[in-house]
């Protein structure tokens, strides 16, 4: 019988799953190759022999700790003895060349580092998500284009995690609810978690500060509930809200309750984990990226920086201070040192400046106030404790508005504040 060739004259490769847990696998070579396989073999359970006269720092640690032997010295053939498999992974052709031709005598398959598809077998290029492992390479030795395979490889694990390539039948998640943090605005800022929760959920219920964008990308049968259509008022939308995800996890659907940055900071998150958890409801919760840390970060403010703070408070101003039900020590809060990052203060901030500068707060204490943070409207209005209220109003503030308060402005903006003298020792 005539053996198929393709248009290069190559048979095709015979695709195959390789068990070598306990099995003897030599590696011969001690560099940058054999440090990127060898955790692989490790990980599928093979005994792994490595012979080199120099091992990379990495690979000395697996000897270290007994998941590699090595053997510090050149090839010799009787190392083949025993082997199911071989990888001549050092950079001397000859060496490769001896290996590979010794293996195929013993009718061991052999793969090549210097000559992918010279030997009798070649590693794909593999990517693994949830239980699944994706192998991809040419279908004859003459398709040989590892980079393509790579980046293939890497299209289908991303759509992978991300829930692009999760159909309907393939998923794997029962009824119940999980609380999704959508990051502070930038669609590409929520976790490859959340965004693969998003995509397999029934029902999406999101609030106005969830990145809409991401709404966009479900797929067409995804219910999705705005949370800003349900009854106004404080309490009576978050228990709609409640009755919303526990009536629809109860009916058997996957319900994403997907909020903006972390469902657990100012989110009001733990109150519908309390809800799910009194109706007998399955709920997990994926983080989010904060505002209170991304927004700052983006617009290229840290909120720590060595020799500067030591402490960073994160203050909800929704209620002024000295509202009855604020739950805030203004007073303590004015006597640290370090950053404060306020959140919905824009409309309490010149009573919080007040209070700051009362308890002892310079009035020079440098505040960026970063507006729509990470969207395409970002904007940051540069500020001090002392002229807050008034820089508020000059450059018409509106929510949403991260408040840096703290000398970390400074540091990020030394053009616009005159450093202190701390800053100089
Ligand atoms: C009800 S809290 C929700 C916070 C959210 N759970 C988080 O972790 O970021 C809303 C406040 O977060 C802040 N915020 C959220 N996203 C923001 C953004 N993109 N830019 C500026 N501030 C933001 C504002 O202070 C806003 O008033």
């Amino acid at each position: 019988m005539d053996t198929p060739h393709d248009e290069h004259g190559d048979p095709p490769i015979y695709p195959v799953g390789l068990r070598l847990a306990g099995r003897k696998v030599l590696v011969v070579g001690g560099g940058n190759v054999a440090q990127r396989r060898v955790p692989t073999l490790i990980a599928a359970g093979a005994d792994v022999h490595l012979v080199s006269p120099e091992v990379t720092p990495a690979i000395e640690g697996l000897v270290g700790s007994g998941e590699v032997r090595w053997l510090e010295r050149g090839f010799e053939d009787e190392d083949l003895e025993g082997a199911w498999y071989v990888m001549a992974a050092t950079d001397d052709h000859e060496v490769n060349e001896r290996v590979s031709e010794l293996a195929e005598e013993r009718r061991v398959f052999c793969v090549r580092a210097d000559d992918a598809y010279a030997a009798t077998a070649f590693t794909p290029a593999v990517g693994r998500h949830a239980g699944d492992t994706i192998a991809v390479m040419g279908s004859s030795a003459g398709e040989r284009d590892p980079r393509r395979h790579a980046s293939l490889r890497d299209e289908i694990v991303t759509a992978m995690r991300e829930g692009a390539l999760a159909t309907r039948h393939h998923r794997d998640h029962g009824p119940g609810v999980v609380l999704v943090g959508g990051g502070p605005g930038d669609p590409e800022l929520i976790s490859v978690a959340g965004r693969k929760a998003l995509m397999e959920a029934d029902i999406v219920v999101a609030d106005r500060l969830a990145p809409r964008e991401l709404l966009a990308e479900l797929p067409a049968d995804t219910e999705i509930v705005d949370v800003a259509k349900l009854p106004r008022g404080r309490s009576a939308q978050q228990d709609r809200i409640n009755e919303v995800i526990v009536e629809a996890a109860k009916a058997g659907k996957r319900v994403a309750r997907f909020k903006g940055g972390d469902n657990f900071v100012f989110g009001r998150g733990y109150e519908e984990v309390i809800a799910c958890q009194e109706a007998g409801v399955p709920v997990t919760v994926i983080p989010g990226i904060s505002s209170p840390l991304a927004v700052p970060a983006v617009a290229g403010i840290p909120v720590t920086h060595r020799g500067i703070t030591h402490d960073l408070t994160i203050v909800s101003g929704h209620l002024p201070p000295g509202h009855p039900e604020s739950l805030v020590q203004w007073g303590a809060l004015a006597s640290l040192r370090g950053t404060i990052v306020l959140m919905m203060a824009v409309e309490n901030a010149p009573l919080i400046a007040e209070v700051l500068l009362r308890g002892g707060r310079d009035a020079r204490t440098p505040v960026a106030v970063i507006c729509d943070g990470t969207m395409p409207t970002e904007r940051t209005v540069l500020s001090t404790l002392g002229d807050l209220a008034d820089d508020l109003v000059t450059h018409d503030v509106h929510p949403p508005a991260i408040i840096v308060v703290g000398e970390v402005v400074a540091i990020a903006r030394p053009d616009d504040y005159p450093a202190p003298e701390q800053h100089r020792a």
